[in-house]
This record gives structure tokens, sequence and C-alpha cells, in this order.
């Protein structure tokens, strides 16, 4: 086979990598419209972070797994073209702010029709609504000779980031939706084998394409849905003397219930969550179910409400003012493991003290300083470049700090020198732990005043 991959980001790269690696008989090249993209891919400094890709990727690389910008080419070659575009939320005009953007896509499907010969199995790799694939094929059948037949998969991806060479080394399933048609059906038949090359066939679902595209809102939305509702837990906890860690522990143990996505935090980030149930808000109140769209709403507003809850507590435990006062933060990026920084509480947090005209002190091990300059919205010539300074470790960012804030649950965060730390700070010295991730009875015999979430 020869697969085409549009999209080189978080999840064509890796996704098309492990496919590469693992089947040699396939060719894989991957296209992106991002030039700087592709040669970081082509390059040993790989533009995403996950542990375990740099091996994948440089044990196929060359042989059967190719980075390029020329999708004309790429498209041209391919028996199997993924489309693996972003698919962020609206940011302008109609529905603005809830459905989710689908020019990149579109733009694929035109690029795949104008370049395309003959025929093609389309798969969609990218999150979308359900129903787009009815809409992919009427671009593509609009746009190509009629000899040409469009086979559109649904193929959504599953993957973490931190974890995602796991994930698709050892993926719990693998969901392919198709048309029901004997040619649907062949369609899918052939991914099926794509991914038998690694993965049992009991573990690859099939489905119609309406289920596999809504299956991915729905598994993006109950996994936030589990994190928002042990965070509301979190608030109650805190009043009450309950512990949240024990709370969910003894939840989790139901095996009903599980003990996954059950740890209270200062709030899920990452690109996907929010965007997801956005999205399905918005199909609810699309298909005229207002009360479905409301529940799942709830999910993205106690989300922002932990967030906020989290920057007033901070506020209000400096004695209601940060105001020119050195606050660290320990993490940047979303979840650990990753240099995405995509929706990261941090960013949520960050703004609201910049806004009180607190100075940050930001410290993560893998995210670039400009990419935290960009999130603050404090790129050079800003007003507000002065307020943040972008430290070496998490000891620099403590010099002079009155309070720590720790954003993101890095292992390295649980085994500093917090005694060195707590020396270098201003006194009282106050520590926030938005990940719960620090030895807390320890932390207040040193003499920090320790806040946690929901403990
Ligand atoms: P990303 O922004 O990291 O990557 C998208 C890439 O597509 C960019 O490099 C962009 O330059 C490229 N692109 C845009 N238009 C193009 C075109 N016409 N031709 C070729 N390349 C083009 O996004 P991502 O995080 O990889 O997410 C992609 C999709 O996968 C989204 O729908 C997302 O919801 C979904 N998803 C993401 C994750 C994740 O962990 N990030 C997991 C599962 C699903
Ligand atoms: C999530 C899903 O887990 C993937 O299955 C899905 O493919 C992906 O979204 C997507 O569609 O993009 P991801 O966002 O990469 O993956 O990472 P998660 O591990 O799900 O974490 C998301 C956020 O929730 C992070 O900020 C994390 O810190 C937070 N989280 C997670 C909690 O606060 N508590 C938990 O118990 C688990």
């Amino acid at each position: 086979m020869k697969i085409c991959c549009l999209g080189a980001g978080y999840v064509g790269g890796p996704t098309m990598a492990m496919i590469a690696y693992k089947c040699p008989e396939h060719t894989v090249t991957v296209a992106d419209i991002n030039q700087s993209r592709i040669d970081a891919w082509n390059s040993d400094d790989l533009p995403v972070f996950e542990p375990g890709l740099d091996d994948v990727v440089k044990a196929a690389r060359g042989r059967n797994l190719f980075f390029t910008s020329d999708k004309v080419t790429a498209i041209k070659d391919a028996d199997i073209v993924f489309v693996s575009v972003g698919t962020p939320t609206k940011t302008y005009g109609m529905d603005s702010g809830q459905a989710a953007d689908l020019k990149f896509v579109e733009l694929c499907a035109r690029d795949i029709a104008a370049y395309s010969d003959r025929s093609k199995i389309v798969v969609e790799k990218s999150t979308l609504p359900v129903k787009t694939a009815e809409s992919l094929k009427t671009v593509l059948e609009a746009n190509s000779s009629d000899h040409i037949d469009f086979q559109v998969l649904s193929n959504p991806e599953f993957l973490a980031e931190g974890t995602a060479v796991e994930d698709l080394n050892n993926p719990d399933r693998v969901l392919i939706g198709g048309e029901e048609s004997p040619e649907g059906q062949k369609a899918i038949e052939t991914l099926v084998d794509v991914y038998a090359g690694w993965i049992d066939r009991e573990k690859i679902i099939t489905t119609n394409i309406w289920s596999s595209e809504l299956s991915k809102l729905v598994a993006n939305a109950f996994l936030a849905q589990r994190i928002s509702s042990i965070n509301s837990i979190s608030a109650l906890c805190e009043e009450t003397g309950a512990d949240v860690d024990e709370v969910a522990f003894a939840v989790g143990t139901d095996s009903r219930i599980g003990p996954k996505f059950l740890k209270a935090s200062v709030g899920f980030g990452g690109s996907c969550f929010q965007k997801d149930l956005l999205n399905l808000v918005y199909l609810c109140d699309h298909f005229g179910l207002p009360d479905v769209a409301c529940y799942w709403r709830g999910v993205i507003e106690i989300n922002d409400w932990q967030k906020r809850r989290f920057s007033k507590r901070i506020i209000n435990s400096l004695f209601n003012t940060v105001n020119d006062k050195r606050i660290a933060m320990l993490g940047f990026a979303f979840k650990k493991d990753t240099n995405d920084t995509r929706e990261s509480a941090a960013i949520y947090v960050g703004r609201d003290l910049l806004e009180e005209q607190a100075k940050l002190a930001i410290y993560d091990p893998k995210v670039s300083p400009k990419q935290i300059h960009l999130d603050l919205q404090a790129e050079e010539g800003s007003s507000r470049q002065d307020q943040i300074d972008i430290c070496e470790d998490a000891y620099a960012a403590a010099e002079g700090a009155h309070a720590l804030a720790i954003m993101t649950e890095w292992d390295a965060f649980k085994s500093l020198d917090y005694q060195k730390i707590y020396d270098k700070m201003m006194k009282p010295a106050f520590l926030f732990d938005g990940r719960n991730v620090a030895n807390h009875k320890e932390l207040r015999e040193i003499g920090f005043r320790v806040y946690t979430i929901g403990r």
C-alpha cells in the first residue's frame, strides 16, 4: 500500500510513524503545508516531544517513512489518504466559539480531488462533527471525474499526548467506520488489514460511519466529564475536610466506575477536550436537543470555574494582592511528557495573575520561551513582556518568589529539593499544588503554607 497523510502534527506525525515502523511493506508519506514542521520532522529535533517517538521515527524514516511538503505527489501516488489536519473551534463569524472550523479539512478534500487520477480511500483521522463524511464525499465527487471512486472512512484517533507511542503500539481499540455498501465494506477491510499488521483483529471495531464519527466526540466528552465530576467534588472536599484523592480511590475501586481519570486538578487542558465538548454541544443544539446540550456544557463550565478558583485562591491567600509580587509557575504544558501548551490551565491562571499585575517566573522542562510568551500574549514589544521571567530551572524560578504554583505534573517536580526552594523564597512562602504531586506533609514541615486541590 502507498499511504499518504495530510497533516504532520501531534496526530499525523506519530500515527504515521507507527504505521511505517510496524509495517515495512507499506510506504508512508506525511505531507504538510508548513515547511518548517516538515524540516523538523526530517531533523534530529522532532517538532513533537513524545517519549519513545525518536526511536520509532529514526527506525522508519528514509526506509518507508517520508515527510514532505510536496502534497501533490504524495496524494497522486497514494492508495489511502489520511486527513489529519486541525479542526479547531471556530473563532469568527457565525457559531464562533462553538462549531468546529472545517476549513482545513475541506481544503484537503479539494486537494485530494484535484490531484487524484485514480480511485482512493480517504480516511478521516481528524476529529470531526458527525456527518462530515457526507460533506467530504460531496466535495470529492463534485471535483473529480466520473471514473474515480472515493470511499470515505472514519478512523478517529484515541492517543493521548505524552503516551502517544505506547497508545499507538498497544491501543485499547481501533475504530473504523464506513459505508454499508459492498465498496464501503471493502475499503474498511483494506484499512483493517493495515492495522492488523500489529494489532489483534478483535481490537479493531468496525461500525457505520456516523457511529464512528460520533464515538470519538463521546469518548472525549465522557473522559472530560469524569475530570469535571471529581473537580466539582474537590471543592466540596475543601469545605468538609474530606480528601479528594481518598474519595477518588474509594469511588474508583467500584469496578463499575473504575479508577482512571479521577485525578482532581487545576482543570483539564489540551487541544481537544474543550473543542470536542463545544462541538458536541453545538451538534445537540443544531439537532434541536437543548437539554442535552446544556448537560454537556456543564462539563466545560465546571472546568472554567476550577481554573478561575485556583487563580482566586492564589490572590486571596497572598493577602488579596499579587501586584508586583513574583509568582513562580512550575510547568506550563497541559500535562506532563509533552511540549504542547494548547488550552493549558497554566495559560488561564497565568493570564489572571498578569491582569492582577503579578510578575511570573516560569519554568517548564519542554516548552519553549517563545511559546510561553505567545500564550500569555507577551510577545516582544508587548507591555507584558517585563512581567514574565522564563527560568532555567525550578530553583531559579523560586528566587525571591512569594508563591510557587505547580501547574503540570512533571515527575521531576516530585523530587525537587523543596528545602532549597523554600530558602530562596519570600516569607511566608506559599505553595499552590494544582496537581497534588508534592509531598504536602513534608512541605508543611519545611514551613510552606500549602494549598492543594481538594484536600
Ligand atoms: P496539529 O495542529 O498539531 O497538526 C495539524 C497539521 O495540519 C499542521 O501541521 C498544519 O500545518 C497541517 N495542515 C493544515 N492544513 C493542511 C493541508 N491542507 N495539507 C496538509 N497539511 C495541512 O493538530 P493535531 O493535534 O495533530 O490534531 C489533528 C486532528 O486530530 C484534530 O482534529 C484533533 O482533534 C485530532 N486529535 C488530536 C489528538 C492530539 O492528541 N493532539 C488526539 C486525537 C485526535
Ligand atoms: C485526550 C484523550 O485522553 C485521548 O484519548 C484523545 O485521543 C485526545 O484527548 C484527543 O482527542 O486529542 P490528551 O488531551 O492528549 O488526550 O490528554 P489526557 O491524558 O486525556 O489529558 C487531558 C487533560 O486532562 C490534561 O490537562 C490532564 O492533566 C487532565 N487530566 C487527566 C486531569 O486533570 N485528571 C485526570 O484524571 C486525567
